[in-house]
């Protein structure tokens, strides 16, 4: 009996290695990150507005596509400045959204179908709305040094003037005067986002409760906003250095080197006060809480956050300035490379295309570039986060200056508005073809629909003859399910000015072959020299065909020693396990 259980675990030693090993794996790094924006994902109630119960009956579009964890961007209640990220109350509702029993339902039918959910956090500022900063307008305790107060400097008029030449990460001035308390408070965004006062402890207790609050009704993680913001030096008589930036205007925050308001060394403590307060709260599968911070500086500096307890520093290095229209295969894997070696051993990777900030990638690379796009996303090694509208293939509205929403783009007037303006990339999901895409009953949702959307939804993909956008996200988030796509080793391949092409190897066989052409002319390309002697590969998925040859099929069985793609044409081939003869 002994014998052969110890020889029933010597064998499984051997062959089950790669399921023990799998299991090994959070779910962090196995999942698919869906970012909701949720404005603009589904109005339940006709009035032109995102909202809760809109994703709540839009829960099996997850499964559908294959996306394990949502990442909400903020739903409290706010004065909607900036469109939520200006809070008003860290721990309900906003009505527009609907109330805390839509997301504790929210939260229970997500975790019913194994969907974690990930909320933001926005630690660095509040509302000017928020009680809290209206009773330190007021001089009250504990709120009085809640908020960056500052007397300023006295001008020549015996005015007071502002203490510095700080600039806000919208454009312009981050010093408010404000009247009743007659002093400045600073500000890193709009004026209607005061930034909290984190050297001021009360601030970070109360912010741990916000955590605690969340934590303790089962979210599984936050996504942390604005990291780099939180901390600015105390002697605020300190001018920070010009940048030297050619062709940066005075009033665009670029024209300046951040050297005293952003990235400071503080943050590290804030950073693992909440790893300790999310660490509080035990969970189901015996994950701690996921923590994700957003950040937007070199991989040295956001790989320092590793260390901080935070989980992962969003890579952003494929959206800002990311892929441009001219980056070939050779500059996508250069781009890709930077992750895999500027990460510290035993951490993990991640790629990001696209977030409710910046471009989509659709814009950046054309509609045709959907399929290419989503196919390096989820066969590189690493967590993939996918902005919603992505999986069809999106692409950006144009909107009047007249009728912009985003207070980014409205602070640079008609001129400039078009280059930070955000909401191109914040329309509505398109669900079907009936009126709005299907995204409300309302005769105007807050931000127009996209034209195409009667050939570019969901539901004319999901049943479309030919691939999908849709169709091939799906298979594709099937495929990282394996061990290979999960967690095996990525080995480059064939890269030039066209090809970006990688192998998929684990434990054992099967490997695959994933080969993308990025550039703009077709190229043809001998893959033996990375195929470990295999000449024969069978297509797994493909990104569609175009009206010229080659035309590929799935099961197809192809030489790998000249496989030729046209530009946004990828495949993703099982290597056979047929040796050359000599
Ligand atoms: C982050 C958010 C952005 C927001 C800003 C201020 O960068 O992603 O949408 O405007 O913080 O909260
Ligand atoms: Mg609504």
């Amino acid at each position: 009996m002994r014998v052969g259980l110890s020889l029933l675990l010597l064998i499984c030693s051997v062959f089950c290695s790669e399921i023990t090993d799998k299991t090994k794996l959070k779910w962090w790094q196995t999942s698919i990150i869906y970012q909701i924006y949720p404005r603009s994902f589904k109005d339940s109630d006709g009035d032109g507005v995102g909202d809760l119960k809109g994703i709540i009956s839009k829960i099996d579009h997850f499964v559908y596509i294959g996306v394990k964890a949502i990442w909400l961007s903020p739903f409290y209640p706010s004065p909607m400045k900036d469109f939520g990220y200006d809070i008003s109350n860290h721990t309900d509702v906003d009505p527009i959204f609907g109330t805390l029993d839509d997301f504790r339902t929210l939260l229970t039918e997500c975790h019913k179908r194994d969907i974690k959910v990930i909320i933001d956090f926005v630690p660095n500022h509040t509302s000017d709305l928020h009680p809290w900063f209206l009773a330190s307008v007021r001089g009250e305790e504990p709120y009085k040094d809640f908020y960056v107060w500052t007397d300023g400097i006295e001008g020549p008029d015996g005015t007071r003037i502002k203490p510095n030449n700080w600039l806000s990460v919208f454009g312009g001035e981050v010093w408010k005067w404000n009247e009743q308390r007659q002093q400045f408070y600073y500000h890193a965004f709009l004026e209607e986002q005061p930034d909290l006062n984190y050297r001021n402890p009360k601030v970070i207790e109360e912010m741990n409760n916000v955590i605690r609050f969340w934590s303790e009704m089962g979210v599984d993680g936050i996504r942390v906003d604005a990291i780099t913001n939180l901390y600015e030096v105390e002697d605020v008589s300190l001018n920070e250095p010009l940048s030297e930036k050619p062709g940066v205007p005075e009033f665009q925050y670029e024209y300046l080197n951040h050297i005293y308001t952003s990235n400071l060394p503080e943050i590290e403590g804030a950073i693992r006060g909440w790893r300790n307060a999310m660490n509080e709260f035990k969970t189901e599968d015996g994950v701690p809480r996921f923590m994700v911070v957003e950040f937007y500086e070199t991989p040295e500096k956001r790989n320092a956050y590793l260390g901080y307890g935070c989980d992962l520093p969003f890579n952003f290095d494929l959206v800002d300035p990311g892929i441009t229209a001219d980056c070939g295969g050779r500059c996508i894997r250069d781009m890709v490379d930077i992750e895999y070696s500027a990460l510290p051993k035993h951490s993990w990777p991640n790629f990001v295309l696209g977030n409710h900030d910046r471009k989509r990638i659709t814009k950046k690379r054309g509609a045709g570039a959907a399929n290419a796009m989503n196919m390096l996303l989820l066969t590189l090694r690493g967590t993939p986060t996918t902005y919603y509208g992505e999986e069809i293939g999106m692409e950006e509205v144009y909107v009047p200056f007249e009728d912009t929403k985003d207070p980014w783009g409205l602070n640079y007037g008609k001129e400039r508005y078009t280059e930070f303006s955000r909401d191109p990339c914040r329309t509505p999901l398109q669900w079907n073809g009936d009126s709005q895409s299907g995204f409300t009953t309302a005769e105007k949702p807050w931000l127009p629909v996209h034209d195409n959307y009667r050939t570019v939804n969901v539901e004319t993909q999901k049943t479309s003859k030919e691939l999908s956008p849709l169709q091939l996200y799906k298979q594709l988030a099937e495929l990282r399910e394996n061990t290979a796509f999960q967690k095996g080793d990525l080995k480059y391949a064939v890269v030039n000015d066209n090809i970006f092409s990688y192998i998929r190897n684990s434990v054992g066989d099967p490997r695959y072959l994933v080969t993308i052409n990025f550039g703009k002319t077709n190229s043809k390309d001998d893959y033996t020299d990375y195929t470990d002697g295999r000449f024969l590969g069978r297509i797994i998925a493909h990104t569609g065909n175009m009206k010229n040859e080659p035309f590929y099929k799935e099961d197809m069985e192809v030489p790998l020693n000249g496989i030729l793609l046209q530009p946004d044409q990828g495949l993703v081939i099982e290597l056979l396990n047929k040796r050359q003869e000599l």
